[in-house]
């Protein structure tokens, strides 16, 4: 049996502010279960559900020495779908309106969680074989790793594995602060560890000192080599390339099943869309008080609304767009002048434009049920989620050709009759705005054709079966 650790900040369905989240609670029930015992360690945030909250069962506690500070470490326990979560629970890190605040104030958070996630497995018991990281607020565990928990014998020979899920956050302060609040020596503060330009990166520690390290897709894995991707850290990437590698991500197959789904109006499949689907749309016309017209193609967007997403193109071509015979539905939270701009269109073109400013898993639900076309245009994408929850849905994503949308979408040739989606390759509105209109008039002009679209991407399989046997094969060969 093979212990493996995840150690992440976020996790489906105790909390979650994006794909992060859904990877970590989909992925650990996965795995082979007579040959790997995975587990998971999480914050136990204030801010979480009651409903889970009150699951929670106290395991022990303890107190931890950080530099100057003495911290109380409290361990509780859920099993939750046959996997093991662990929670550290700390009030004065943890009890935030949300899990993540300023970032001066969640480095210190998470060099905290770092630190006590490593500290806490004597006390429960559990010796993992292999640590796996995610993203910048974990980067610091094979980095203590290798530091001070390399002296006791219980952490000897313990690998470490960093997925990157987002380049773009590695947190990262001045060395001063970050040697304090992380307690590292100096020696940790040259640039070829933990130091980047004059601050100290948390994400780069990780990148040097785990032992393989991971991202989402096989593409992004290769942009990331690359200076406009690499986020400052491409020459990194390209030190570490024999020990880089993309593994795409997949999606919770029973939790977005069109044909169970709670949460949408009509439950459909692959051989009754063409009649079922439809009634979702129109529902969700209704309830979103747009033109009840189930003939309209309807585009939606489900996103963190950030410049990630691309959402300045689409911010371009949003009038030119509405003289169309389309209607477009948006859902997602971020920056104010995004969600300041969708606001104006749903002013603007209230029938057919419905802009939806809020966090709702059962509205998002229903946007992948309900649309004909789902746009993603993203600047860039480590792999990306929400088309692989269309896709399910059979709602055809029209993205940009980048990172793992451009590995999981296929794009459509009228020609082979192949393809489950439409892409394009260059960071241009217009360009994108093409290719929906190329969407559009296979939409209205040939909807035989596009229902084939319909069925191949219903039929396109990103469960996790096919991803977590390559990290199954990862961890087979990281420990020999
Ligand atoms: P990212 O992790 O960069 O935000 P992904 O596509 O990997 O992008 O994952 C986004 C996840 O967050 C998806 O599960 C998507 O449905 C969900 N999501 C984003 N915004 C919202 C929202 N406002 N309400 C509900 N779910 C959302
Ligand atoms: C990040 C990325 C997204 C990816 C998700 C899960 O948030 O932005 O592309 O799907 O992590 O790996």
């Amino acid at each position: 049996m093979k212990n493996i650790l995840f150690v992440a900040s976020e996790c489906v369905p105790f909390i979650k502010t994006g794909g992060l989240a859904d990877v970590v609670g989909s992925l650990p029930k996965c795995f082979d279960k007579t040959k790997y015992d995975v587990r998971v360690i999480l914050p136990k945030y204030m801010c979480m559900d009651e409903k889970w909250k009150s699951q929670l069962e106290y395991v022990n506690h303890f107190y931890m020495d950080l530099c100057w500070r003495r911290q109380y470490v409290g361990i509780l326990k859920l099993e939750y779908e046959g996997v093991t979560f662990y929670f550290i629970d700390n009030e004065y890190y943890f009890s935030g309106p949300t899990p993540y605040s300023d970032m001066r104030y969640d480095l210190e958070k998470f060099a905290f969680f770092s630190r006590a996630a490593l500290s806490a497995l004597p006390v429960i018991g559990y010796k993992p074989d292999i640590v796996h990281c995610h993203d910048w607020q974990t980067g610091l565990i094979p980095v203590y790793l290798k530091d001070s928990f390399s002296q006791g014998e219980f952490y000897r020979n313990m690998k470490s594995i960093m997925t990157i899920h987002n380049l773009k956050f590695q947190g990262v302060w001045d060395v001063q602060t970050i040697k304090d609040i992380a307690g590292l020596s100096d020696y940790y503060f040259t640039s070829d560890k933990l130091k980047d330009y004059d601050n100290g990166n948390y994400l780069k520690g990780g990148i040097v000192y785990a032992d393989l390290v991971t991202t989402v897709s096989d593409t992004y894995a290769d942009e990331i080599k690359t200076p406009f991707y690499g986020e400052g850290l491409d020459g990194l990437m390209r030190a570490r390339s024999n020990c880089l590698s993309g593994i795409v991500n997949g999606i919770d197959y029973d939790e977005y099943n069109p044909e169970t789904d709670q949460y949408i109006f009509k439950n459909y499949n692959a051989s009754n869309f063409r009649k079922e689907k439809i009634k979702n749309k129109i529902a969700l016309q209704k309830e979103l008080g747009l033109e009840q017209d189930s003939k309209k193609m309807m585009i939606g967007l489900v996103s963190r609304l950030t410049d990630q997403k691309g959402l300045d193109l689409i911010a371009y071509i949003m009038d030119e767009l509405c003289q169309d015979a389309i209607q477009f539905v948006v859902l997602g939270t971020g920056e104010e002048r995004y969600e300041n701009m969708f606001r104006h269109f749903d002013w603007k073109y209230g029938k057919d434009v419905s802009a939806n400013i809020y966090y709702s898993e059962a509205m998002s639900h229903k946007i992948y049920a309900s649309c004909d076309a789902f746009l993603m245009p993203s600047l860039f994408e480590p792999c990306g989620l929400s088309q692989l929850m269309s896709l399910r849905y059979g709602t055809i994503p029209i993205v940009r050709e980048t990172g793992g949308l451009k590995d999981t979408v296929e794009a459509y040739n009228e020609y082979e009759n192949k393809g489950t989606g439409f892409s394009f390759a260059n960071y241009n509105a217009h360009e994108m705005l093409d290719t929906i209109r190329y969407a559009e008039k296979i939409y209205y002009d040939k909807k035989r054709d596009w229902n084939k679209i319909v069925e191949r991407a219903m039929a396109a399989d990103f469960s996790w079966d096919v991803s977590a046997k390559k990290y199954q094969e990862l961890y087979d060969n990281l420990l020999g």
